[in-house]
């Protein structure tokens, strides 16, 4: 089988995707009959080009930061051209990655929406659309026939949305509790070894970890869109982000974390959500101090976990990379066989 990609951004993580594609080619084709071919590339920064026979990976990977530098391609143009490469007939599935917006998740909304209407299978990385408009797209799509996965949203490429929902599918999930943020994760870090909150903040910028505008990482904004998107999607609620209640890490004061430490104990920026008696689902994200004993107290650095409450197997527990270019282009790939899968059992 063989799917024509039509890629939306090409930041970090659809650069990533390249890498894999070019790493994993042979796998692909041996164990899963699938030739994947990057049929057109749509950037606002490095603008436009397109190739029905499949762009040159080895050449987009090497491509310079510079402003118009797809123009060298085939049919290459200097300025983005998203819905010729959206709704090209070369196009099988869209490869969303463009920034992610909280407030009303465009451009990456629209090019959802696009797609679908167009009968295009579509993954994407970017928690806005899902998290904001995850169960109407997911309905659109269903009706559409066309594949709309999303595993890169929470915690990269470690599986979560497609463990739950694949090996987890006979168990009655209550609720979920997790680590959901390396940044907050790493600071809170930091802090416990002495460093003031505002340093570490710093060593988390220098080290790559955090934006230069920390704010979604360190106030919760972030996990609070994971938070909703596990909810939606694990146990059947339909939130919006206004529902989760959200207070980040920055209020908590570094003698307090210091201090729990040496009692053997951990601040955690926990976002969680769990279904009640009377069936509504609360969800939050909040500072919390751990025991030793708690599962999620061990999680250090930029890595993520996160604990399910499940009715036959207890507690059970997911925890790797939430985050990285390769590891988040990896969670595309593994979206991309999910669609593949779904076609070929058709
Ligand atoms: N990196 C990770 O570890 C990670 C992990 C999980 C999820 N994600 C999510 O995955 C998405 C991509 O992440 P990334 O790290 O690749 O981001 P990135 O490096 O900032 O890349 C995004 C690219 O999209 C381009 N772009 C922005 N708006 C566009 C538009 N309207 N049309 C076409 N291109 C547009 C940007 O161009 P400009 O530079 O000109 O703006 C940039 O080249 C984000 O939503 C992010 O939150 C990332």
């Amino acid at each position: 089988m063989h799917y024509g990609l039509a890629l939306i951004g090409f930041g970090g993580v659809n650069r990533g995707l390249v890498e894999v594609l070019l790493l994993k080619k042979q796998i692909l084709k041996q164990n899963f009959d699938i030739e994947l071919s990057i049929v057109s590339i749509s950037d606002m920064y490095l603008g436009y080009a397109a190739d029905e026979n499949g762009l040159d990976l080895e050449a987009l990977k090497d491509l310079p930061s510079e402003k118009g530098a797809l123009s060298i391609f085939p049919n290459g143009k200097t300025e983005s051209d998203n819905d010729a490469a959206i709704c090209a007939k070369a196009t099988d599935i869209v490869v969303e990655a463009t920034f992610t917006n909280p407030n009303d998740g465009e451009p990456a909304v629209s090019h959802c929406r696009t797609a679908i209407s167009n009968e295009k299978h579509i993954v994407t990385t970017n928690k806005g659309p899902v998290a904001l408009f995850g169960n109407e797209l997911g309905e659109l799509a269903q009706a559409q026939n066309t594949g709309f996965e999303f595993e890169g949203t929470v915690m990269s490429g470690t599986p979560v949305l497609g463990f739950v929902s694949s090996n987890l599918k006979a168990c009655t999930i209550n609720g979920f509790r997790g680590i959901l943020n390396g940044t907050a994760n790493f600071v809170l870090q930091q802090v416990e070894g002495g460093a003031s909150m505002t340093d570490a903040i710093k060593i988390a910028q220098e080290l790559g970890y955090a934006e230069a505008d920390p704010t979604a990482d360190i106030e919760g904004f972030d996990v609070m869109l994971k938070v909703v998107i596990l909810a939606n999607q694990l146990l059947g609620a339909n939130l919006k982000t206004k529902d989760v209640i959200r207070e980040g890490i920055v209020n908590i004061s570094e003698d307090k974390i210091r201090s729990a430490k040496e009692e053997g104990k951990h601040w955690k920026l926990i976002g969680q959500a769990s279904i009640n008696d009377d069936g509504t689902i609360s969800a939050s994200v909040s500072p919390i101090c751990l025991s030793a004993e708690d599962t999620l107290s061990s999680i250090s650095g930029p890595i993520n976990a996160i604990a399910f409450d499940t009715d036959l197997l207890g507690t059970v527990m997911v925890s790797g990379a939430g985050a990285g270019r390769i590891e988040t282009a990896y969670a595309l790939l593994a979206d991309i066989l999910k669609i593949d899968e779904m076609k070929k059992s058709k």
